[in-house]
């Protein structure tokens, strides 16, 4: 119906007007078998869910909410990497779309102009050892004007119309992310995380500035070195320790 150019990478949509959460109707997809590629997509969430525990603003007809899921042979500590993966999908067709170049803030915030355009959220199903699938939840802020976002959420988010200046046909931005998904995560199977790093990090603001990581457990300063080839952020404090850190929310110093 999209005129994909795609293998695999949607070729099974399901898309529904509302929904809870487009990752909640993805776990039911997972548990039935459904194929790698799956993909599910709502026109509004009425409990859109972020990071952290946080809700996700999804209002009827004008952003991409939608859950891809896969099913990666490979150790859940993999995982992340499939975060970075589709963060690079997001930026290459937002860029392809518009012509502006959204940066990354780790591990997977996507802004332009300093405000949040798009949130992914990973969740995932495995063993021990192996990946059952990973659900890939990805929101993007498309036709969103400034009037549209409550007051609380309007000096950090925008969307692609408020700085585009044209709306865009979200249809055509699926597409384009499919393939660009498709592409990107064919590349990973095929080589490793190598390639995917070096075009995260070309993208990312983050990288050799002064941070601070706020994690569950407390928080830490200091210069982003990188990632490693797992995704794990690494930052070297002002002793030169460098400490690793799996899963936070960072800020840029200023
Ligand atoms: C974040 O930045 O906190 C992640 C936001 C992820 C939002 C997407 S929208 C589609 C999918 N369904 C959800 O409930 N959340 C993700």
């Amino acid at each position: 119906r999209l005129g994909l150019k795609t293998e695999f990478m949607g070729r099974h949509i399901h898309s529904e007007d509302v929904v809870d959460s487009t990752q909640k109707v993805a776990q039911r997809h997972v548990f039935e078998g459904a194929p790698e590629g799956t993909v599910l997509i709502a026109e509004e969430q009425l409990s859109g869910r972020g990071r952290m525990d946080r809700k996700w603003h999804s209002p009827k007809y004008t952003g991409i909410w939608m859950s891809v899921i896969l099913r990666p042979n490979l150790p859940p500590a993999k995982a992340p990497q499939l975060t970075l993966i589709t963060a690079v999908a997001v930026v290459q067709a937002i860029e392809e779309m518009t012509g502006l170049t959204p940066e990354i803030k780790w591990p997977n915030d996507i802004l332009l102009n300093g405000k949040k355009v798009t949130g992914i959220l990973t969740e995932m199903q495995a063993d021990a050892d192996r990946i059952q699938a990973i659900i890939i939840g990805i929101g993007i802020n498309v036709n969103q004007q400034e009037e549209d976002y409550p007051e609380e959420l309007q000096p950090i988010a925008t969307s692609l119309a408020i700085e585009y200046g044209k709306k865009l046909e979200r249809a055509e931005l699926i597409k384009v992310l499919l393939v660009k998904l498709e592409k990107l995560y064919s590349i990973y199977l095929d080589q490793g995380f190598y390639p995917i790093k070096l075009l995260w990090e070309s993208y990312a603001i983050s990288i050799g500035k002064n941070i601070t990581a706020r994690t569950i457990t407390g928080s830490i300063s200091g210069r982003a070195l990188g990632i490693t080839d797992d995704g794990v952020l690494m930052i070297e404090d002002s002793n030169g320790t460098i400490h690793h850190v799996y899963s936070a929310d960072i800020e840029l110093e200023k």
